[in-house]
């Protein structure tokens, strides 16, 4: 099945009227009790992550600049998007819209190469009051034991050895995060970073059909493939959630570096199951295939949130989650997420082309699922 955990999606105003808010000595930043407003700048916004934390920035009546390349537009907020100064440039060869300026939080959410974090977090590091780095639970990756919390080791190299294109790409992007966030750190110093690291996002606006299949295929009914075994641990968290909690810590100045996983509690892939089988309340029967075997030979090593646990990814979803929690994190209903998912998918926000695309992909599971049932179900007569 052509469907890479690490699928990179390549696609990746108004002139401020109030003054910096940034104090004139950065070593008596402290932010008041009372949320006051902030002056926010993110580094992207118009993806997947961005426009939720633009509209819930602006709803805490935060100010908000984005500097993206203006290439992209956002599929989800693209009201808000259009309130905030948008500033113009590229990570790659030209910060000047960005040289100027002064601002309590900069998010950098489209960090995708070591040196942009570098050069941004240099440049900003005495006109910024705090850098919040968008990692990923990725900086652990291989995954190879449970319980994995903020103060283990991540991976800061990438080994030589042979390997195949996805997993190159898993050691890739935990290198890229994790020494990211060391130049978060050599830049704006432990006590002005904060580095969140969320596991598997989904929700509005997710560009990378990881997700998706729940939403449309509960709403379509009928006898459904559950894979993996029943105790087998899931972690997912609704980009909302990731969002609000970013800007929230952000607005108590609570700084460090926080695993982004839900849900707050241990769950196995049959409790997810049953917690999302009644989400449009119609007939819907499972199948569970906890052959681990039988699933590999049927290109079904995953489906998000489940993945196969076993060798790297032993661990990826058995990651300690209770520091997020602790401060401050929040979970919304599970069935609301998946229902907001597909009115997002169903809307004009998205072009037909779009859907087509997806759900008719001969190698996405939409369409190979019936045969792989039946399979199954031949094997087990
Ligand atoms: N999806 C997940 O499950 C997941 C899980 C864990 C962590 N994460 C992390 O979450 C973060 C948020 O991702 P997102 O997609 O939602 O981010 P986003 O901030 O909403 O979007 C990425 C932005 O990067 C901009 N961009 C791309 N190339 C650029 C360049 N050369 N110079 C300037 N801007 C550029 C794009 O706009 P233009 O095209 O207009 O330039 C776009 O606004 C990422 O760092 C990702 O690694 C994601």
């Amino acid at each position: 099945m052509k469907l890479t955990r690490r699928k990179f999606v390549k696609k990746s105003g108004q002139v401020l009227l109030a003054g910096p808010i940034l104090g004139s000595s950065l070593l008596s930043f402290n932010f008041p009790q009372k949320t006051r407003r902030l002056k926010i700048l993110i580094l992207g916004g118009t993806s997947f992550l961005g426009p939720h934390q633009i509209a819930y920035a602006l709803s805490r009546g935060h100010m908000v600049s984005t500097f993206t390349r203006g290439k992209s537009k956002p599929t989800v907020h693209l009201d808000k998007f259009n309130q905030v100064e948008q500033l113009i440039g590229d990570r790659e060869n030209d910060l000047s819209a960005i040289e100027k300026g002064e601002w309590d939080l900069v998010i950098d959410n489209s960090g995708r190469k070591t040196e942009w974090t570098r050069k941004t977090a240099q440049l900003l590091k005495d006109r910024a009051s705090i850098y919040m780095y968008t990692s990923s639970t990725g900086v652990y990756y291989p995954y190879l034991k449970a319980a994995l919390d903020e103060n283990d080791p991540v991976l800061l190299t990438e080994p030589k050895d042979k390997m195949d294109d996805e997993t190159r790409l898993e050691y890739w992007y935990g290198v890229m995060k994790a020494t990211s966030e060391e130049e978060t750190i050599r830049a704006f110093g432990k006590n002005r970073s904060i580095i969140v690291r969320p596991t598997y996002m989904m929700g509005p606006g997710d560009k990378t059909d990881r997700f998706i299949y729940w939403p449309i295929r509960l709403y379509r009914g009928g006898e459904m493939l559950i894979p993996g075994k029943a105790e087998d641990p899931v972690q997912y968290i609704d980009v909302r959630d990731v969002a609000e909690f970013m800007i929230n810590l952000a607005e108590k100045n609570i700084t460090g570096t926080f695993n982004t996983a839900g849900p707050e509690k241990v769950q196995g892939m049959h409790g997810f199951a049953e917690e999302i089988k009644l989400t449009f309340n119609n007939d819907i029967s499972y199948v569970n295939i906890e052959d681990y075997s039988f699933l590999q030979k049927n290109e079904l090593p995953y489906l998000i949130p489940w993945i196969m646990p076993t060798g790297n990814n032993y661990g990826t979803a058995r990651i300690l989650n209770k520091r997020a929690f602790e401060n401050g994190l929040k979970c919304r209903d599970l069935k609301q997420s998946i229902k907001d998912t597909l009115d997002w998918w169903n809307s004009e926000a998205l072009t037909q082309e779009r859907r087509d695309q997806y759900e008719n992909d001969p190698k996405g599971l939409l369409k190979r699922e019936e045969k792989i049932l039946s399979k199954w179900k031949s094997l087990k007569k």
